[in-house]
C-alpha cells in the first residue's frame, strides 16, 4: 500500500439557476467516495464543494422571480447544502462565491496579474440581446436572432479587460505532453489538445458595471466586474485562504478537479494559463466524467425528471442510490439512468450478492459456533483461495480508485462476493457440522467467512458508508476503519458476531413502478407457446445440480431415481429418462434442474424438482454445462 499522502479533492461549484439534481449529485457521489477513499487510506484530505453566484444568468433568473440575485442565491444555496446533508456527503468545506473570503482572492489574483501586465484593456465585439442584457456566441444565434426573445440582435463593441490567454498556448501544449494523465480519461486530453491547435485568444474577463452589477469588482477598475468563470474557477484556491495560507501551501500541490465534461474548456484550458500566469502551481489531475441521459435523451435541467431521479434515494436509500450510479457509469463515458436498471442492479447485486452472502455468512457462525469468532484455522491445512481473492479485490480496487475508475473498483470489490458465495456453496459448512469428526474444518470456514466478512465491511465503506458500518458493527468491530485493517487474518478469535439480514430487502418489482419500458409484446403466433414475461420467466428457478446417484426405479421403465447435489442441500428427483441413459452415464454429471417445482410422487418416489432435458425425432438429451460452475449455480 502506498504511503499517506496530502489529497485535495473538488467538485465544480454548481450554479444557484437550478435546484440540486441527479447530475450534480453523480459529481458530488464520486468525490466523496473518493474523499472517503483516501480517509480510509490515511491520507490528510480536503474536499471541497459549493456554489456558483454570480453572473448574468443568475442575476435574470432572479429577477424573474421577483427577488434580488443575494436572496436567491441563498434560497439556492441553502437547497444544495441540504441535499448534500441528506445524502451523507462527507466535505470539508462549502465555498460560496459571494462569501468576503472568495472575494478577497479573487481580486488579489487579479490584481497580481494585472501588477504583472497579464490583463490589458481591449475593444470587445459581439451580438447582443437587450431583452436578455447579454451576448450571443455565434454557436447560439437562431437565422440571426435571439433564441429566448426571436428578436434581432445588435453588433455592439464596448471597451473590456482581456488576460493574455495566447501567451499560454505552447505552454500548456507542452504540459500536457510532459503530463500524459493531466487531463483524464484520455478522451478528454485529446479533445483539449484538438482545441488547442487552433490559435488560442485573448479571454475577456470582464462585464461593464452599465450592464451587469451581479459580480466581483476589478480592484484595478471598479467600472467593471469579473466575467462569471474568471470567478468561477478562483473558489478552488480561495477556499483554502489563497495563496500565502497556510491551508493553501499545504492542500494546493495535490489538488485534484472533478468535472462533468460540459465544463471541460475552462478547466483544461483557461484555468491552467490563469494559473501559471498568476505563477501559482497548477493543480495535477483534471478528472472529467460523462453526462447521464435519461430515457435516451440527454438530460435537461427544464425537465423535472432529473430530479425526480435524486428522489430514487429517499425510495431505496443513500447507499444503493450511490452504488448504482457508480456501478452503472463507466468513468468518462455517458451513461442512461432508469429506474428499472436501477431495481435490476439492486435486487441482484446489493439483495442477493452481499445481502444473501452477509446474512448466510453471519447465520452459520451463530447456528453452528453461538456467534463466538473460532481461531483461525491454519493455512498450511487450508486453501489459501480466499484470503487470495481478498488480496487481489483490494489491490484492484487500489489501482482503480488512481484513476477514478469506481466502477471497476465496485466491479472487482464484487468479483470477491462472488468468490465468497461459492465458498458457501461448495464448503457446505451445514453438512460439516452434522459431522464431529469435521469439526476442525467447519471452524475454519466459518473463520473464514467471518474474516472476508470483516475486510469487505473495511473495503466497502467508501462506497457504501451505512451498509458497511452494519457488516463491520455485526462482526463486532467498533470505531474507525481503515484500510491497512483489511489485511488477512485479523480477526480476533472469541469476536462476537450477531446476525445481519435484510440489508438491502428486495424490491418488488412490480411495486416499485420500474416498469419496462419495451413495446408490448407481439401478438402470439400460431403453432408457438403463449409469450411469457420475464417477470413470470423468473419464477422459474433453475439451478446447476451434480448427479451424485442414479437408480432405476423399480418397475418402472422410463423413471431413474436421481439424488443431486444443489450445494447447499441434496435432493431426490425422478426422471423419465431410463430409456436413454444408463444410471452409470448420470452420476458426476453436471445438469440443469427446476428447483422450485412442486414435489410430486412417480410410481411412489418422490419427486423435488425436474432434470431439464431436450427431444427430437426419438432422441433424448439432457442439457449439462459447457463451463464448469458449481452445484447451486442460478441458471436464466
Ligand atoms: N458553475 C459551473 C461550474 C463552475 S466550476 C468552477 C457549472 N455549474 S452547473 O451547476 O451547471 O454544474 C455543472 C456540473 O454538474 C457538471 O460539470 C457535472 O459535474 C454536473 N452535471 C450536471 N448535469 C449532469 C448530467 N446530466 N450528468 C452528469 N453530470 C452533470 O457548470
Amino acid at each position: 500500500m502506498s504511503a499517506a499522502t496530502t489529497f485535495y479533492v473538488t467538485t465544480p461549484i454548481y450554479y444557484v439557476n437550478a435546484r440540486p439534481h441527479l447530475g450534480h449529485a453523480y459529481t458530488t457521489i464520486l468525490a466523496d467516495t473518493m474523499a472517503r477513499y483516501r480517509r480510509l487510506a490515511g491520507d490528510d484530505v480536503f474536499f471541497l464543494t459549493g456554489t456558483d453566484e454570480h453572473g448574468d444568468n443568475i442575476a435574470q433568473t432572479a429577477a424573474k422571480a421577483g427577488v434580488s440575485p443575494k436572496t436567491y442565491a441563498d434560497e439556492i444555496s441553502a437547497a444544495f447544502r441540504q441535499a448534500w446533508r441528506a445524502l451523507g456527503i462527507s466535505n470539508d468545506d462549502f465555498i460560496r462565491t459571494t462569501e468576503a473570503r472568495h472575494q478577497k482572492v479573487v481580486q488579489g489574483i487579479l490584481r497580481t496579474l494585472w501588477d504583472k501586465g497579464e490583463i490589458y484593456l481591449g475593444r470587445y465585439g459581439g451580438h447582443y440581446c437587450f431583452g436578455c442584457e447579454r451576448f450571443y456566441t455565434e454557436k447560439e444565434i437562431v437565422d440571426g436572432k435571439c433564441p429566448d426573445h426571436q428578436t434581432p440582435l445588435t453588433w455592439i463593441e464596448e471597451e473590456n479587460y482581456f488576460f493574455k490567454m495566447s501567451k499560454y498556448q505552447r505552454w500548456l501544449i507542452e504540459h500536457l505532453e510532459r503530463h500524459p494523465d493531466f487531463i483524464r480519461p484520455e478522451r478528454y486530453r485529446n479533445e483539449i489538445l484538438g482545441f488547442l491547435r487552433d490559435q488560442l485568444t485573448d479571454l475577456s474577463i470582464s462585464r461593464p458595471r452599465t450592464r451587469l452589477e451581479w459580480g466581483i469588482p476589478l480592484p484595478f477598475d471598479d467600472k467593471y466586474v469579473t466575467y462569471v468563470w474568471f470567478d468561477a474557477l478562483i473558489n478552488y484556491v480561495s477556499a483554502l485562504g489563497g495563496p500565502g495560507d497556510p491551508r493553501f501551501e499545504k492542500y494546493w500541490p495535490h489538488a485534484q478537479h472533478l468535472i462533468g465534461k460540459d465544463i471541460l474548456k475552462p478547466h483544461g484550458v483557461y484555468w491552467p494559463c490563469m494559473l501559471k500566469a498568476a505563477g501559482l502551481p497548477v493543480y495535477t489531475h483534471l478528472n472529467v466524467h460523462g453526462y447521464w441521459n435519461l430515457g435516451g435523451g440527454k438530460m435537461s435541467k427544464s425537465i423535472g425528471n432529473v430530479v425526480e431521479a435524486l428522489a430514487l434515494k429517499d425510495k431505496y436509500g443513500n447507499d444503493a442510490f450511490r452504488y448504482f450510479i457508480m456501478r452503472e457509469m463507466v468513468f468518462g463515458l455517458d451513461a442512461d439512468f432508469s429506474e428499472e436498471a436501477f431495481v435490476r442492479r439492486f435486487n441482484a447485486e446489493l439483495a442477493n450478492d452481499l445481502g444473501n452472502l452477509v446474512s448466510r455468512a453471519t447465520t452459520l457462525i451463530v447456528n453452528f459456533v453461538g456467534g463466538l469468532i473460532p481461531a483461525p484455522p491454519s493455512f498450511a491445512a487450508f486453501s489459501t483461495d480466499v484470503p487470495d481473492a481478498l488480496g487481489r479485490a483490494r489491490s484492484e480496487v487500489a489501482a482503480a480508485m488512481e484513476e477514478f475508475a469506481f466502477q471497476k473498483a465496485l466491479a472487482a470489490l464484487w468479483e470477491f462476493v462472488g468468490v465468497l458465495n461459492r465458498y458457501v456453496d461448495t464448503s457446505q459448512p451445514w453438512a460439516l457440522a452434522k459431522d464431529s469428526t469435521q469439526r476442525a474444518r467447519l471452524d475454519g470456514v466459518l473463520y473464514t467467512l467471518a474474516e472476508s466478512l470483516r475486510c469487505l465491511g473495511v473495503l466497502l465503506a467508501p462506497f457504501l458508508p451505512d451498509a458497511a458500518a452494519k457488516i463491520r458493527a455485526a462482526l463486532g468491530q467498533t470505531g474507525e476503519p481503515k484500510l491497512a485493517d483489511a489485511e488477512w487474518g485479523r480477526l480476533a478469535a472469541g469476536t462476537r458476531v450477531q446476525k445481519l439480514s435484510g440489508l438491502f430487502p428486495r424490491i418488488d418489482e412490480r411495486a416499485s413502478g420500474a416498469t419496462r419500458s419495451s413495446s408490448t409484446p407481439p401478438a402470439i403466433q400460431a403453432g408457438r407457446a403463449p409469450l411469457v414475461t420475464i417477470d413470470d420467466f423468473a419464477k422459474v428457478e433453475l439451478r446447476v445440480a451434480e448427479v451424485l446417484a442414479a437408480e432405476p426405479v423399480p418397475k418402472s421403465k422410463k423413471l431413474l431415481k436421481l439424488t443431486v447435489s444443489l450445494g447447499t442441500e441434496q435432493r431426490t428427483l425422478v426422471a423419465g429418462i431410463a430409456e436413454h441413459y444408463a444410471p452409470a452415464d448420470l452420476v458426476g454429471k453436471k445438469v440443469v434442474v427446476v428447483a422450485n417445482l412442486e414435489p410430486a410422487k412417480l410410481m411412489g418416489v418422490e419427486s423435488n424438482g425436474m432434470v431439464l432435458a431436450g427431444t427430437a425425432e426419438g432422441t433424448l438429451a439432457v442439457l449439462t454445462l459447457d463451463r464448469d460452475l458449481p452445484p447451486g449455480s442460478k441458471v436464466r
